[in-house]
């Protein structure tokens, strides 16, 4: 893989990632799930430091869904204790490697311990500008695109915004994270084909992978195959192919 592709290639910015499958790789195993989402937690630093050093600019995990609190509490709670222990080991890495840490979702709903984490390392890590890390925690696209009407009602009724402007680009400006570019390439292991409801508004035009493997079996070589084959793609955005701004990079990646 190209170490400074993703640099240079500015038509690639966002890959986004639904980390499905810890349940199901720990049960074949004769493991708890709890064991399955640690594992988890070690493919996600293995990922990390592939999409860094790939300078890949943008990464966003789905890291618990706004429907994930359906699941049983003792799972919950050992999924909020996963920050913790991903930072205590991962923040001096992502510090010194030049990583900014953003959430999205509604963090008023997490636990009071892992708020003060998220805040702790967002705030530790706001000026960076290399790989822009984000977390979808308690994070439902949805939610996102409601709690965006919302702000922007509030914006309309104070005469903030007139409904004439109201255009795509400024309702991304009321999104979570405002800066967050469109996806490029969605993964989603585990098996499944669907989006579950994961970056609805930002993902439009992503191109997706979908991979049987399960999110703790997912190695760097996995995701080097992923982004291979995301250039193997045409992307034309509505157009035909002989209008298309890129064509598929084949052989200049890796
Ligand atoms: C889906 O697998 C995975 C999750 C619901 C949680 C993913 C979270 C992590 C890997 C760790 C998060 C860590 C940080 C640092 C925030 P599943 O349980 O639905 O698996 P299954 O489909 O096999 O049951």
């Amino acid at each position: 893989m190209s170490e400074t592709f993703f640099s240079q290639d500015r038509s690639f910015r966002h890959l986004a990632i639904i980390m499905d499958g810890n349940g199901r790789w720990a049960e074949r195993r004769g493991l708890t799930r709890s064991e399955g989402h640690k594992a988890g937690v070690e493919s996600i630093r293995q990922i990390v430091r592939a999409a860094c050093e790939w300078r890949i600019p943008w990464l966003t995990l789905y890291a618990f869904s706004s429907e994930n609190w359906n699941r049983p509490r003792k799972e919950i709670e050992l999924l909020m204790a996963l920050p913790e222990a991903y930072f205590k080991e991962e923040l001096d890495y992502c510090i010194k490697n030049h990583i900014r840490i953003r959430v999205v979702g509604r963090q008023d709903r997490l636990p009071f311990h892992v708020r003060k984490i998220l805040d702790n390392v967002v705030c530790q890590t706001r000026h960076n500008e290399g790989l822009q890390l984000v977390f979808a925690l308690s994070y439902g696209g949805r939610g996102e695109i409601v709690d965006a009407a919302k702000r922007l009602m509030l914006d309309a009724e104070a005469g903030v915004i007139e409904r004439e402007a109201l255009d795509e680009k400024t309702f991304t400006s009321y999104l979570d994270d405002p800066e967050m570019p469109d996806v490029d390439l969605l993964i989603r292991t585990g098996g499944e084909s669907r989006v579950s409801n994961f970056l609805l508004w930002q993902s439009a035009y992503a191109e997706l992978y979908l991979t049987a493997l399960m999110w703790p079996d997912f190695e760097r070589e996995d995701l080097a195959q992923a982004l291979r084959s995301f250039t193997t793609r045409e992307r034309r955005f509505g157009k035909t192919s002989a209008q298309a701004p890129t064509r598929p990079l084949g052989k200049d990646l890796c």
